[in-house]
């Protein structure tokens, strides 16, 4: 069998605006293994393939390679979080920081959320102007998360403006520099929530950074590197994360009328319209695993020191695993997509980034009974980040 042409290069902003069509010559075999600046990559697109890696954790380690040792190694250079660690170190984050993080806690943040997606909403058609990402996506999320952490949602904005330019940085090429303001960002997040955690030693509320404050303090549990570390990934991976669930979902729905009519119609399929936007364009298009050793996966040989690139998006849309895949479907079922991820590492915040979406855009449809897309013909603009994908804006028509 010929092997089929592909291509595949986060650093060119044309694949990055639409990665889509690229992705089934991935999907047609197996791994790809390639060079990109700085290392071999293995790209693992087949659903199958996919889950194998990530249940995998033995094998495909999540510990990066560290910085070369002449450039900037970050704040968190000797603290671990969930995300960049296996076990046993993982076992143990993740039950503390699960402990605090449970869905009946998520679910007391409910009435609040509503009423802040209500409050933006209300602004805009104040005005009489609605920008989806603007006016909604880009502060619902964070503004939650800064609920979370017990800071003033005025903080949003500073907030917001740290994680733009740490998730920008993830354009860099590997083993290239990051760029200073996203270094000067990380500087300020770390110094900020360095001081909130003093704070809520001295004085706790009932918030989650008070709760792992406690987690340090009784049993020395987490350290307090690995707690800095972990409400700074709160603050990036929970906050554009949701933005960019809110913001593609909504353009799906607006590109597919025949479907927006339908959850019109039946609201309770909201849920599973939901679980259709994760699959068919979700935030995370992929995500990285490091394997310890020489591996294999579906026969074909991945050397060590490969960065193995899980094409979770494409995986999202493997005809081996759903039916139609390029079809947005809300009423598809089952849709066992992976885009919270798979096995141990497995998002630690689907139900809030679900309950979110759910009141976004409950709310938007109610307010807003004509909403459509401003200019459907318009060029649409995405952000720098091939790995979380999401729209600059998305201006709608709604009257
Ligand atoms: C639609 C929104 C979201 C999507 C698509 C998403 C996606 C993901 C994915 C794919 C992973 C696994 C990464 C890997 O295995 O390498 C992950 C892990 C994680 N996510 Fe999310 N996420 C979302 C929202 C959130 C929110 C709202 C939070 C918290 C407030 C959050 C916190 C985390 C954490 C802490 C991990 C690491 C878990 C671990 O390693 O054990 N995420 N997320």
């Amino acid at each position: 069998m010929t092997e089929q042409a592909y291509y595949f290069n986060p650093w060119d902003p044309e694949f990055r605006a639409d990665p889509y069509p690229h992705y089934p010559a991935l999907l047609a075999g197996p791994p790809r293994v390639t060079i990109l600046p700085g290392a071999p990559f293995a790209l693992v697109a087949r659903y199958r393939d996919a889950v194998a890696v990530l249940r995998d954790h033995e094998r495909f380690s999540s510990i990066g390679p560290p910085p070369p040792p002449d450039q900037y190694q970050g704040p968190f250079a000797d603290s671990k979080n969930v995300l960049n660690s296996d076990p046993p170190d993982h076992t143990r984050l993740r039950r503390l920081v699960s402990r605090d993080f449970t869905p009946r806690r998520i679910r007391e943040l409910e009435p609040r959320i509503a009423e802040i997606a209500r409050e933006l909403i209300g602004t805009a058609a104040a005005r009489g102007e609605f920008d989806v990402m603007a006016d909604l996506a880009n502060i619902l999320p964070v503004m939650v998360i800064a609920e979370i952490l017990g800071v003033p949602a005025e903080r949003y904005a500073m907030f917001k403006d740290w994680s733009d330019r740490i998730i920008g940085a993830g354009t860099t090429p590997p083993g290239a520099p990051p760029p200073a303001e996203a270094v000067d960002a990380l500087e300020a997040m770390a110094d900020y929530f360095g001081a909130e955690i003093e704070r809520r030693r001295r004085k706790p509320g009932a918030d989650l950074v008070s709760a792992l404050v406690a987690a340090h303090d009784d049993s020395d549990a987490l350290t307090a590197g690995e707690l800095l570390s972990f409400v700074s990934l709160l603050l990036i991976a929970g906050n554009e994360t949701t933005t960019n669930l809110i913001g593609n979902g909504s353009l799906a729905l607006m590109r597919n009328p025949a479907q927006l009519v339908m959850l019109r119609r039946e609201p309770a399929l909201l849920g599973s319209a939901i679980e259709e936007m994760l699959r068919y364009d979700g935030p995370v298009q992929s995500t990285a695993r490091f394997p310890k050793q020489g591996v294999e996966v579906d026969g074909i040989e991945i050397p060590p020191g490969s960065i193995v690139v899980v094409v979770i998006a494409a995986a999202n849309r493997d005809p081996a695993k759903f039916s139609d895949p390029e079809r947005f479907d809300i009423t598809r079922d089952p849709n066992d997509h992976l885009a919270f991820g798979e096995g141990i590492h497995f998002c630690l915040g689907a139900p809030l980034a679900r309950m979110e979406a759910r009141i976004a855009f409950s709310t938007m449809l109610e307010r807003f009974p004509r909403l459509r897309l401003r200019d459907p013909g318009a060029k649409l603009v995405y952000k720098g980040s091939y790995f979380l994908r999401g729209l600059a804006a998305l201006p709608m028509a709604i009257e």
